[in-house]
């Protein structure tokens, strides 16, 4: 069995399906993303999530298309742009081409940014790009459940996927269930609380036990409650290390322990205020 086959596929509420394990691309340099996508793609990822504020679309593709692995083997992800949720399909359009395919398989409203009030129209867009089949699927990242109801009052595809913050320290619970209760799929970013949660006692026992590495476990404990997880790595070691995780089973009691880390331990900006217009 190779890595990526031990990965689960889960199926969004269109009926797309998706490997719960991808790999992100968030802080990847534009210049190093296509040999470190590349070699994620060797590892056996074929998930991969980028952004166009990330800056790195470019490499992403670049390393799918040397790859030589069929396009439809591969779920890819971009996101839309704060500054652009006044210009979505324009700003697609900007992705797709940067990316250099015909279709993406999840497109994302980045930020909800409130303060714009854009994001309801941006998503109307979305929906017109979903009809003419260029994507597959439609979410949102860091949708708080505010941003949800406001969405959902005049959204007529409900969401697929909310990508936000989700690790052991800083879990979000009640977004977590919001949207696990109106059929949307929880994808947790920073999934290893960018490496901070892997030292953690309940962490570190498990991996002992299990002959694993913490982060193996962490991701173990993404898994088993059904979210979807793009844990990033520069190492190709340490990618397929990630990967492996698929293989790893908790129990309902070691799976407790790990929720019990919950610290409101945020690393990355609250999506009530942030705007990040350079994004
Ligand atoms: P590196 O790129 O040197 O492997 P997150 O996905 O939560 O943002 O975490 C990413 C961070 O965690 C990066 O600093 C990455 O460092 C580190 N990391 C990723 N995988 C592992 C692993 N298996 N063991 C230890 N650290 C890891």
């Amino acid at each position: 069995m190779t890595p990526n086959e031990a990965v689960p596929n889960l199926t969004l509420n269109n009926g797309v399906r998706i490997p719960q394990l991808g790999f992100g691309v968030f802080q990847v340099p534009p210049e190093e993303t296509q040999r470190i996508v590349e070699d994620a793609l060797e590892a056996g990822y074929r998930h991969i999530d980028t952004a166009a504020a990330y800056g790195n679309e470019a490499g992403v593709g670049a390393a799918i298309a040397a790859s030589g692995i069929p396009r439809e083997d591969i779920f890819l992800t971009t996101k839309l742009r704060n500054g652009e949720q006044g210009k979505a399909q324009e700003a697609f359009q900007n992705s797709r081409r940067a990316l250099g395919v015909d279709y993406v398989d999840l497109y994302l409203i980045h930020w909800p940014v409130p303060s714009r009030n854009l994001f309801t129209e941006a998503w109307k867009a979305m929906e017109k790009l979903h009809a003419g089949g260029e994507i597959r699927a439609i979410g949102v990242s860091n949708f708080l459940a505010d941003h949800l109801d406001r969405l959902l009052q005049s959204a007529e595809i409900i969401p697929a996927v909310n990508q936000f913050e989700l690790h052991p320290t800083f879990q979000q619970p009640e977004v977590a269930a919001k949207c696990r209760s109106l059929g949307i799929a929880v994808e947790a970013y920073s999934p290893l609380g960018q490496g901070a949660d892997l030292d953690a006692a309940a962490v570190t026992s498990l991996a002992g036990k299990y002959g694993v590495t913490p982060a193996q476990v962490v991701l173990a404990w993404h898994l088993a409650q059904g979210t979807i997880a793009i844990p990033k790595s520069a190492n190709s070691g340490r990618m397929r290390d990630n990967l492996a995780s698929g293989g790893v089973v908790l129990t309902a009691a070691e799976i407790s322990g790990i929720t019990a880390l919950e610290a409101g331990a945020r690393i990355g900006s609250d999506p009530a205020v942030a705007a990040h217009s350079q994004m």
